[in-house]
């Protein structure tokens, strides 16, 4: 193998410069030159491709984001723009292509796979952690990190006010992020989209009530931003009525969404660590003779599983991290309900 492809796609996370140097250091090692298309998959369809040299990749390995650039191009599930960046990988003579992303980053070098017969490796890194065959993407443990700074900054004012705040956070349509960061954050609950047919906002207040009731003066919820049910002032009138009609009428209550500076920052020396081992096999496996596949971390293991694997069960995973982490908020509004 003579030349290999790089490409950071959708959304960016922290630590995927990481990744990129351990891309083209274990490449070097093995006399490989690596090209980059910027923008991922809009660069490679458009042609915008360059040679990447160790000079590029200096001094980027903590900064958050991509050098690389990417893009957002659900245009590259239609076949002619597959078929063009194929092309310009043919006429480069460029081999095989990692694809450093997210879940649907990744199918689209399945999908590319699939069509040509291309070499494709995926490396997973999105925010989000709604990857199956890894336990974590690159970029969740700095997210993580900095949802807990930014709460722990907001709970200085829920204190202060006697307030109870309800902090959204990312993850499309996965709870994953909610529910870590509100056991790392001391919150009530985390509403998560997976349990979002399941909720009663009676339950909801319940608890709530009986956390002022037991001796809390302020209180954090964490709220998934796929957990799209009921609309934050639903959810503030809900609770507000519960409240009130057992004489907490003088709680307030304050809505707010971290947004964007949880996919921003330097990366952690988790991701880091994380990102430069995942750059490293995602090499090693295509020259393995290896295809169709995602590097990934199980069990502090570094392991590959199918592409075709990658969505597959996170549901099962968020649900299963919050019955055995949540379970004392779920039983305690279960057991403290009137009706039990
Ligand atoms: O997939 C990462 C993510 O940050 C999600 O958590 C969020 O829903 C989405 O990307 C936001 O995307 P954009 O930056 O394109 O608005």
């Amino acid at each position: 193998m003579k030349k290999i492809m790089v490409i950071t796609s959708g959304g960016d996370a922290p630590g995927m410069n990481a990744a990129i140097r351990g891309v083209l250091r274990e490449a070097s090692f093995n006399d490989i030159q690596v090209y980059a298309a910027y923008e991922g998959y809009k660069g490679l369809a458009e042609g915008n491709i360059l040679p990447l040299r160790n000079h590029d990749i200096a001094g980027t390995l903590q900064l958050g984001g991509t050098i690389l650039g990417t893009a957002r191009y659900p245009q590259f599930q239609e076949k002619p723009y597959m078929t063009k960046a194929y092309r310009n990988l043919q006429e480069s003579e460029i081999e095989a292509l990692i694809v450093i992303g997210g879940n649907g980053s990744l199918s689209g070098a399945h999908d590319l796979h699939t069509a040509f017969g291309l070499p494709v490796v995926g490396v997973p890194a999105s925010i989000d952690n709604d990857l199956s065959g890894t336990d974590m993407a690159i970029g969740v443990d700095t997210a993580l990190n900095t949802i807990v700074y930014n709460v722990d900054k907001i709970r200085d004012t829920a204190a202060s006010h006697g307030r109870i705040f309800v902090i959204e956070v990312m993850g499309r349509d996965c709870g994953y992020l909610a529910l870590n960061s509100a056991i790392s954050c001391g919150a009530i609950t985390a509403l998560i989209p997976e349990l979002q047919d399941e909720f009663s906002p009676d339950a909801f207040g319940n608890l709530v009530h009986k956390a002022f009731q037991r001796s809390k003066k302020h209180a954090i919820v964490i709220k998934a931003e796929g957990f799209n049910r009921h609309s934050d002032a639903a959810l503030k009138d809900m609770l507000t009525a519960y409240l009130q009609e057992r004489g907490m009428e003088r709680v307030s209550m304050r809505f707010t969404n971290l947004g964007h500076i949880q996919r921003g920052g330097a990366p952690t020396s988790f991701d880091r660590l994380l990102a430069s081992k995942l750059g490293i096999h995602a090499v090693r496996n295509l020259l393995a003779g290896k295809s169709d596949i995602m590097v990934g971390l199980v069990k502090n293991t570094i392991t590959s599983c199918p592409l075709t694997e990658i969505g597959k069960g996170k549901r099962d995973r968020v649900l299963a991290l919050y019955e055995e982490y949540m379970h004392h908020e779920i039983m305690m509004s279960k057991k403290l309900t009137p009706s039990s």
